[in-house]
């Protein structure tokens, strides 16, 4: 009994070991045309960025090359195969990072020590989301910000929001948990944070078209 339990554990961690691996290469291989569809938007929503920057999921390091020369950055990605791109990525730009653990929902940051949090791609596949604002909260300093830019659920009623929803478990499975249909908007809205802009705009992209962007100021 205990080995057959055993041998099952092990064939599950390799499968989520694989399915990390898999969603590294994923990220680096659709990066370029992401980012080509949304540097002008990360531009202007990263302007104003200052201090000491946390970003949460940044996966293999796009958001980088957007942040002014002079912050203090900090990440939190629980996928390990990310890190080598990550890193190879700050050195290309000359960008000293400090990679911390953790996940989204237990930020590794002590209270009030952050200006800003980002996190772009990530709200879909955290856990708990109404956690995720609580911590990304506690970890801001007061009058500090959060930045994002996501992709979310379509309309209700429309045909886009049945393929999501339809889809959800395949996606999710090849994306690392990502759920395509998350109404990541009504969460953030109740959040608790005392100012918060966003709109909802599409990328010309299939299935994750419909996307949020904007900041929440603690
Ligand atoms: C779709 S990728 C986006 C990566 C990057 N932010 C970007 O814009 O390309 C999602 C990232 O979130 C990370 N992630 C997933 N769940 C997380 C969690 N609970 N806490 C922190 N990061 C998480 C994944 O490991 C992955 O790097």
């Amino acid at each position: 009994m205990c080995a057959i339990g055993s041998a099952g554990h092990a064939n599950r961690a390799v499968d989520a070991g694989l399915a990390k691996r898999f969603h590294a290469w994923l990220m680096l291989k659709i990066s370029e045309t992401y980012e080509a569809r949304s540097r002008e938007r990360k531009l202007a929503l990263f302007e104003d960025i200052s201090g000491t920057v946390l970003e949460i999921g940044p996966g293999t390091g796009p958001n980088l090359k957007y942040y002014p020369a002079n912050i203090y950055w900090i990440g939190i990605e629980p996928n390990p195969f990310m890190h080598v791109h990550l890193k190879a990525e700050a050195q290309r730009l000359g960008l000293p990072i400090e990679l911390r653990g953790g996940s989204a929902e237990r930020i590794e940051a002590e209270d009030g020590s952050v200006d800003a949090v980002v996190s772009t791609l990530v709200l879909c596949s955290v856990a708990d989301l109404a956690h995720t604002f609580r911590e990304i909260r506690r970890v801001l300093k007061p009058g500090g910000r959060f930045y994002f830019l996501e992709h979310v659920a379509a309309r209700r009623g429309t045909a886009l929001r049945s393929v999501q929803r339809l889809i959800r478990p395949l996606w999710s499975a090849l994306g690392d948990g990502c759920q395509p249909d998350r109404e990541t908007w009504s969460v953030l809205e109740t959040a608790g944070f005392s100012r918060l802009e966003y709109e909802h705009f599409t990328m010309k992209i299939p299935i994750t078209g419909p996307h949020i962007a904007g900041v929440a100021v603690k």
